[in-house]
């Protein structure tokens, strides 16, 4: 690995903050210049912690953070010259002259106050000209519409300058949709770690949602007719399976033929969310609200 080919390397990050709260418990990864990756988990999975010693703000327990092969720990001035962070709760400072001028062009183009806000934050980390940018849960509290112009943004970012983009998400399309590669992080550590489409398509092309009134009997009937236990999730009277060579119909038919009462049958394509579920045995927990 060298520089140009390898921007980022995490190289076995460890974090236990005081209190032993283990944030991150060795986490490995390697983004290439010009890659779009992201750290997608729920909250408190330990992806800000992750972001902080990728960035010097937090010092690692152990493990290192490199930077076009900089030590992020030993030479953290050297790091923030290459690197610029769009933190969590994003914040501009108050008013400047130059967010006023800002504010002034946004009224000229008629840009609304709130996409302004996103596009301020992003122009921000600009102006050093990072070789990385990182986001850490970049669209939080953003409406739909906001959310929009912010991949756009950051779309036309990446094209223009080639930007490596490290971001975080607990939103399952936006890292779908924004990442080449996505660390699936559960417990401070990486689940599973691949492109969007190598993580899906590992699994099953349907998903097939079962209420019944015996989930386990419904899954031992799955089971039975070839479905891999991997593929069968039961929480409370749901049973989720991940179908390759079965049909819905056909698997619904052998629930109900093993006497299993089906109360309601849902059929989906599959979503990151079912690779968290099978990698984890829990949901993220958090879709987005796609309203109007
Ligand atoms: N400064 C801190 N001191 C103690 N515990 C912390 C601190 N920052 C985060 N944590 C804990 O570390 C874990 C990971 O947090 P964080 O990295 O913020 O996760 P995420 O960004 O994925 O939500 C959580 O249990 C959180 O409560
Ligand atoms: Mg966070």
């Amino acid at each position: 690995m060298n520089a140009r080919s390898s921007t980022v390397v995490a190289d076995d990050l460890v974090k236990t903050y005081p209190g032993n709260v283990r944030a991150v418990r060795g986490i490995s990864f390697d983004v290439r210049a010009g890659e779009a990756f992201g750290l997608l988990g729920p909250n408190g999975a330990g992806k800000t912690t992750t972001i902080g010693m990728l960035t010097s703000t937090v010092a690692p327990t152990s493990g290192r953070a490199t930077l076009a092969g900089i030590d992020v720990a030993a030479d953290p001035i050297r790091t923030r010259w290459l690197s610029s962070v769009v933190f969590q709760d994003a914040v501009v400072d108050q008013p400047l002259s130059g967010r006023q001028n800002l504010q002034l062009h946004m009224r000229l183009w008629g840009v609304e106050p709130a996409i302004g806000q996103v596009r301020l934050a992003i122009i921000r980390a600009l102006l050093s000209a990072p070789e990385v940018l990182f986001l850490d849960e970049p669209t939080v509290g953003l409406d739909t519409r906001v959310r929009h112009d912010l991949f756009d943004v950051i779309g036309t970012l990446r094209e223009r300058t080639g930007v490596t983009i490290i971001m975080t998400t607990h939103y399952l399309d936006e890292a779908e949709r924004m990442c080449d590669r996505v660390a699936i992080i559960d417990k401070g550590a990486i689940a599973a770690c691949d492109s969007p489409s190598a993580l899906l398509s590992a699994i099953g092309r349907d998903i097939l949602e079962l209420r019944v009134d015996d989930p386990h009997g419904a899954a031992g009937a799955l089971a039975a007719s070839g479905v891999a236990p991997d593929d069968v999730v039961v929480i409370g009277q749901t049973v989720t399976a991940s179908l390759r060579d079965l049909s819905p119909s056909d698997a619904v038919r052998v629930v109900e033929d093993a006497r299993i009462d089906v109360t309601a049958t849902t059929t989906r394509p599959a979503t990151l969310d079912d690779v968290y579920l099978r990698l984890t045995g829990e949901r993220i927990g958090t879709t987005v609200d796609w309203e109007g």
